[in-house]
């Protein structure tokens, strides 16, 4: 029998789960701000923005003087980014649904452009990096931040190992658009040069996405986020099971009371090369 159970659309996944995953991720926007030297007064574009990381942070780093513009294709995850905004009183962000690899930008506009874990899931990573090119001004910086290789980032792979002693579970295609097209570094650097970008600095950042205070909370986290279909399948029984063997293989991972589930991101800084 296949158990009945709720299946949350993303947007009531990120509803539930925003305010944390915003708090816990925080350190890695405030670190390519940083590297971007995002300061009052400038232009920046956040590609892939999400629910506005790192848009927010760098509207209120520029200031009222400067402005941000953050795009996306998902018209839901936006509104939640200018809920954001709206709540912060951040009148210098703008928000507008549009693909990456099609900018509708002016030429030479802004000072920094930036990609939080967006530049693995787009369809045409290499146009999305020419048209990012374009739209820098001379001197201008670009800075990428992407997943490093599955067995460093558990949040993702440690529930699908233990879901692999239960059923078949789709292997990480690292060959095509996901969660891992840019775990080689090499990958980036490659796509970088071919979109006449030189790559200035390169470093990693360990950090969680998610906390929970309870086997159960552990759990709900690990089936809203991209588990909900393939444990459904299963009766009953195996979900339970499941759930008992995620829980237990979490249990080193616990201290002071709460468990947290992350992994490393590698952040790229670039600069276009003389046009
Ligand atoms: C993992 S989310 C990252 C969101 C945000 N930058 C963050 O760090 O929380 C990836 C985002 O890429 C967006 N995306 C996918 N393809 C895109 C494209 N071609 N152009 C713009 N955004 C795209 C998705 O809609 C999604 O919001």
């Amino acid at each position: 029998m296949t158990a009945e159970r709720p299946v949350l659309s993303p947007e009531e996944v990120w509803r539930r789960y925003d305010a944390m995953e915003a708090r816990l991720t925080a350190p890695l926007s405030e670190r390519m701000l940083e590297l971007a030297r995002v300061a009052p007064g400038q232009r920046v574009l956040d590609l892939a923005t999400g629910r506005g990381e790192p848009a927010v942070g760098a509207a209120r780093r520029v200031g009222p003087g400067g402005s941000v513009l953050g795009i996306d294709v998902s018209e839901p995850m936006l509104a939640m980014a200018r809920d954001r905004a709206r709540a912060e009183g951040l009148g210098n962000l703008e928000l507008k649904t549009m693909d990456a690899a099609a900018l509708d930008v002016p030429d030479a506009s802004f000072d920094a452009v930036l990609v939080r874990w967006g530049l693995m899931y787009l369809a045409a990573p290499v146009e999305a990096l020419l048209a990012a090119r374009r739209a820098l001004k001379p001197g201008g910086i670009f800075v990428a931040a992407v997943w490093s290789e599955p067995e460093r980032v558990p949040y993702f792979t440690l529930p699908r190992k233990v879901l692999a002693q239960f059923r078949a579970v789709p292997p990480n295609d690292l060959t095509v658009p996901g969660t891992f097209f840019y775990a080689d570094p090499l990958r980036l650097r490659r796509d970088l040069g071919a979109a006449g970008f030189e790559v200035e600095h390169e470093e990693e950042l360990a950090l969680p996405v998610m906390e929970a205070h309870s086997d159960a909370e552990l759990v709900a986290w690990a089936r809203a986020f991209g588990l909900t279909r393939l444990l459904n399948e299963l009766p009953e029984a195996t979900q339970r099971a499941w759930e008992d063997a995620f829980a237990r293989e979490a249990r080193p991972l616990w201290q002071d009371g709460v468990v947290r589930l992350g992994g490393v991101t590698r952040i790229v800084v670039a600069r276009p090369l003389d046009r």
